[in-house]
């Protein structure tokens, strides 16, 4: 029977593993201790994650498109991410537990993000992100003032994918460059206790890094950010089709899904994942 570790102190290498908080994830922004982050939607791979070691496990609206194989994230509902976070919250991870506002669910307004959040964190959330700049800081005001951490999501942001133009590179020029800064900055003094980035150049992910108190998370971002995110399914390669430049295969090698999340672990905390290779210089 599948055990799914509920109440479980110990990770497979039985040694006892303290719960991640806001305050040590805080800390590795002077520490230089890095952050990982990795997707995760069910209870198996939650405990498998947590066994491995991951700092923070993101319940991504990506569920949209590696679990129910649609385009872009845009059709997943709050009920649906409700329901994932349950089940990565339940066998009680010592890993954070982050979920995403999906589409349509905080851009109304601040109330309407309030209500949505609650049920986020009621479902076993600790944090919740959202996608979006400037016009995002009286709602990572409203949460945080509220009790609702709040991680912003900058750069490319999924949920504006035919906005964008696709899924492109952020933050090119010099005017995009300072505006993605100047945003990050806004929503940190608004609350916000951690910013993810996706899909902007190295240099800018590094004057983000430099230019903020609070941890950086990048995706596509290059090795200055305080911690990388990646997608579950890109580093265990059961995505189908093209990868993207910043995708790292991990099962290549490995003898099991554990051994790679754990290679992708060592890798994150030593710094030798993203190589050059993995980002974009401009
Ligand atoms: O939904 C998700 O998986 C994400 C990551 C790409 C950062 O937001």
């Amino acid at each position: 029977m599948a055990n799914y570790g509920i109440d479980s102190e110990k990770s497979a290498s039985g040694a006892a593993r303290k719960a991640v908080t806001l305050r040590d994830l805080k800390a590795r922004k002077t520490s230089g201790e890095r952050i990982v982050m990795l997707t995760c939607y069910d209870a198996s791979f939650s405990q498998v994650l947590d066994d491995c070691g991951v700092d923070v496990l993101l319940i991504g609206d990506s569920l949209g498109m590696v679990l129910q194989g649609h385009a872009s994230t845009l059709p997943v509902t709050m009920d649906q991410i409700v329901y994932h976070t349950e089940c990565v919250a339940r066998p009680k991870p010592k890993a954070w537990v982050l979920a995403d506002m999906p589409f349509g669910s905080y851009q109304e307004s601040p109330a309407q993000a309030y209500a949505n959040a609650a049920r986020l964190m009621a479902a076993g959330a600790q944090m919740v992100k959202i996608e979006g700049g400037a016009w995002l800081a009286p709602t990572v005001e409203f949460l945080t003032q509220r009790g609702i951490p709040v991680c912003a999501h900058l750069g490319l942001t999924p949920q504006s994918v035919h906005q964008l133009g696709g899924y492109r590179v952020q933050g090119r020029d010099d005017a995009a460059a300072k505006q993605l800064i100047a945003d990050a900055k806004l929503l940190q003094t608004s609350g916000a206790d951690m910013v993810l980035v996706e899909l902007i150049p190295t240099p800018l992910g590094r004057a983000l890094t430099e230019s903020l108190s609070v941890p950086t998370i990048g995706i596509g971002a290059g090795p200055h950010t305080t911690g990388q995110v990646l997608v579950l399914h890109d580093i265990l390669d059961v995505t189908p089709g093209k990868k993207a430049r910043f995708v790292k295969n991990y099962m290549a090698g490995a003898g099991s899904i554990r051994e790679a999340i754990s290679r992708y672990v060592a890798e994150v905390r030593s710094g030798a994942y993203p190589a050059p290779e993995h980002g974009f210089e401009s």
